[in-house]
């Protein structure tokens, strides 16, 4: 008997997401942006929430539209932290979409300070806006994948939510959040043929990053075996692979994408 496997065009093709259709939070610009690219590139249709910046979002859509005249690429307003926009959002998403098969919950905010001086208010919109829009969005999306016995979610988490960061008490008591989210909920929906992963990224060139100081940069270059920076690139084509079915089989795992961040 012959031990080789038939290769599965679906697993080897060059469209790895061809079929799939996802909603992205936050796609308006950084991360998000770079996902919503590299999908429908990847043979995916899209559509993708924003928060205040509706005319990069809008951009977004025109160059998608252009690139993929073939594919949908849909920008909707979408405040994560608030649950009734979210409510909208989700269904307006599945009545483009038809049915969902991925689900990347990437919008996120950092507002940082030490512990000491930290305003309760930053504390909570932290909070609020990455945790709690975790859940308001997935509570909405991952019952349609339940109940087709498919999909993916993948859940934007960050190195410091793996190892701390001094400075960034609230943001990373949300990204450790999300991974006990992420790893809970794996178990609880696997069975049903849905996976759900998170990609914890370390210091990436987005606006996210843009105001840090010159010195610190250098300092936290001097900490990346990689030497650089992270490009948003560098972080889509993990969340991409984790949406195609050649992630298939991984589920409740934390992937690192930092270069060899050491914190
Ligand atoms: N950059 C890094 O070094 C880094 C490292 C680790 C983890 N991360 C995580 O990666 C994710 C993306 O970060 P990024 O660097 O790409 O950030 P970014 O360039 O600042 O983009 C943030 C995105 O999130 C959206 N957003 C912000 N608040 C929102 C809200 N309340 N509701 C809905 N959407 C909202 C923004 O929409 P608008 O454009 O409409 O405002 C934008 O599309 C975040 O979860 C972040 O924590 C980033």
């Amino acid at each position: 008997m012959s031990n080789a496997i038939a290769p599965d065009a679906r697993l080897t093709g060059d469209l790895p997401l061809a079929g799939k259709r996802l909603v992205v939070t936050g796609g308006s610009r950084g991360i998000g942006a770079a996902v919503v690219r590299l999908a429908l590139a990847q043979g995916a249709e899209v559509v993708f929430g924003y928060h205040s910046n509706a005319g990069a979002a809008r951009a977004l859509c025109a160059e998608m539209n252009e690139a993929h005249p073939d594919r949908q690429c849909l920008a909707l307003p979408a405040e994560v932290s608030d649950a009734a926009a979210v409510d909208g959002f989700a269904t307006a998403a599945l009545e483009c979409l038809g049915t969902l098969d991925v689900l990347v919950n990437n919008a996120g905010i950092v507002r940082d300070s030490s512990f000491a001086r930290m305003a309760r208010d930053d504390w909570d919109d932290v909070i609020e806006t990455n945790l709690g829009g975790v859940f308001n969005v997935t509570q909405q999306l991952v019952l349609p994948m339940v109940k087709q016995r498919r999909g993916a979610v993948i859940n934007v988490s960050s190195v410091v939510g793996v190892h701390g960061a001094a400075g960034q008490t609230g943001y990373a008591a949300s990204k450790a959040g999300v991974i006990g989210f992420t790893k809970a909920l794996s178990k609880e929906v696997g069975r049903y043929g849905v996976t759900v992963n998170a990609v914890a990224p370390g210091l990436i060139e987005t606006d996210m990053t843009a105001g840090l100081p010159q010195e610190r940069v250098e300092l936290m270059k001097a900490l990346i075996t990689a030497g650089r920076f992270g490009t948003p690139e560098d972080v889509a084509h993990t969340i991409c692979f984790l949406a195609s079915d050649r992630a298939r089989y991984i589920t409740g795992q934390v992937i690192e994408i930092s270069g060899g961040l050491v914190l």
